[in-house]
């Protein structure tokens, strides 16, 4: 089988989740892959692109390198495209798209640098079979991804199509949903999902049944994302993919492996929870999860944080990410409604206010907070045990994992 070299890209932050991930998907070693910024890269074939797009969670796509070439001007760009065989991908009656990325390339219009492999593109499938494709800008059949850094240009074919945070089951979005992928980051990066190489978590919180609790859920994507965990249901067993319109796809390898990972589903063993002040919220994360088949792994509730009593008797992972900034402010009983206070103000007090709260009652829980605010944990006074960046979209974020035992908080004043 034909080796190929694989870019999966990802949330900055999570690449060593990612890797780890990748390993534990298509069974390889370190060996095999490369952890770069923002991605990982793998030596494998095709099989494993149909298993990464079904199975991985953390990916923000799959895309296949088909080129790998130093340039200077435009007309290197064009002859580097044109040396691609890219009638084994697909064929001329198809319609394409380039998409472009840049870092430091000394070259004045991306577009212009994008139009030249367009044309590379083009005009070799004329000179192979005297047909021009198409190009199509919304929906294309095939998706070139093309990466410039200072003096190279890598050119990729994307197997996914949409990318793969759209995970098929979400329809109610709420007011900031987080992406999937990031979602998923956290259950990693926490611990839950992925083993954190200790004996103590081999393989994960999760297979051990410690619970999970979102108590600012929204639209439900952490709880949702750590119930199909749970449940061991396939990312991707809910859409569509780019390769499906690739020339190497093959109907029945690619039926065989959702039968797979179809029969790999289970009860959970592990109880997931959330709630969120706002009912209109819980009801769109009951209707989400009802769509990714794990309605009855998870319990939603509406209420407020400062006021909701741990779910269960036994303690467990809290993943929370926070209302901040203008677009979602913090509501209930620490909320603008009956104060003039300003937002960041109102915002110290519900952090403050949450932390007494979990400190009173929430005595054995681990909480992650994902937040781009670096000064929360003297906001709540805590200190955290840990700290992982992770980028959220172009915003920069901190997980802070606080262990919340009685009385062992450190007492200082909040910053305001
Ligand atoms: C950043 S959003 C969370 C988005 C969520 N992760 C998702 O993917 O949809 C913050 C959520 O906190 C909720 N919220 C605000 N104040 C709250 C409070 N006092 N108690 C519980 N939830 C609250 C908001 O209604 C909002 O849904």
């Amino acid at each position: 089988m034909q080796t190929l070299h694989l870019f999966l890209p990802c949330a900055a932050g999570v690449e060593t989740f990612l890797a780890q991930e990748v390993q534990s998907i298509c069974g390889i070693t370190a060996d095999d892959l490369r952890v770069l910024r923002a991605g990982v890269m793998v030596r494998g074939n095709w099989r494993f692109v149909l298993l990464l797009n079904l199975h991985s969670r953390l990916a923000q796509r799959v895309l296949v390198e088909v080129a790998y070439a130093p340039y200077r001007q435009e007309q290197d760009l064009y002859a580097t495209a044109s040396a691609v065989a890219w009638e084994q991908w697909f064929t001329p009656k198809q319609s394409f798209k380039i998409e472009i990325t840049a870092q430091h390339s000394p070259l004045k219009s991306l577009n212009f640098a994008a139009l030249k492999i367009k044309d590379a593109v083009a005009d070799r499938f004329r000179e192979q079979t005297g047909v021009r494709p198409d190009v199509e800008t919304r929906w294309p059949d095939a998706r070139i991804y093309s990466h410039l850094t200072h003096e190279q240009l890598t050119l990729y074919i994307d197997t996914s199509g949409e990318s793969l945070f759209k995970r098929g089951w979400r329809t109610d979005k709420g007011d900031a949903p987080l992406k999937e992928t990031l979602a998923a980051a956290m259950l990693a990066a926490s611990g839950w999902s992925q083993g954190d190489g200790s004996a103590n978590n081999p393989n994960g919180w999760c297979d051990r049944g410690i619970p999970v609790y979102d108590p600012c859920c929204g639209s439900g994507t952490i709880a949702i994302e750590a119930a199909q965990i749970a449940c061991r249901i396939a990312p991707g067993v809910m859409r569509r993919f780019g390769f499906e319109k690739l020339l190497p796809f093959a109907p029945r390898e690619w039926q065989d492996l959702l039968t797979q990972a179809r029969a790999q589903q289970c009860a959970p063993r592990a109880k997931v929870f959330g709630s969120d002040v706002a009912f209109r919220m819980v009801d769109f994360a009951e209707r989400n999860a009802e769509r990714a088949g794990v309605s009855s792994a998870i319990e939603f509730r509406g209420g407020d944080a400062l006021q909701r009593m741990p779910p269960t008797e036994h303690a467990g992972v809290m993943l929370v990410n926070p209302p901040y900034g203008e677009r979602i402010e913090t509501a209930g009983v620490a909320g603008p409604s009956g104060s003039r206070e300003s937002a960041q103000t109102q915002d110290g007090d519900f952090f403050a206010q949450l932390a007494t709260h979990w400190k009173k009652n929430y005595a054995g829980w681990t909480a992650w907070m994902l937040t781009p605010d670096l000064k929360l944990p003297s906001r709540m006074r805590f200190k955290e045990s840990r700290r992982v960046p992770m980028w959220n979209g172009p915003i920069e974020c901190r997980m802070f994992r606080f262990d919340l035992r009685a009385g062992s908080m450190r007492d200082k004043p909040a910053l305001k």
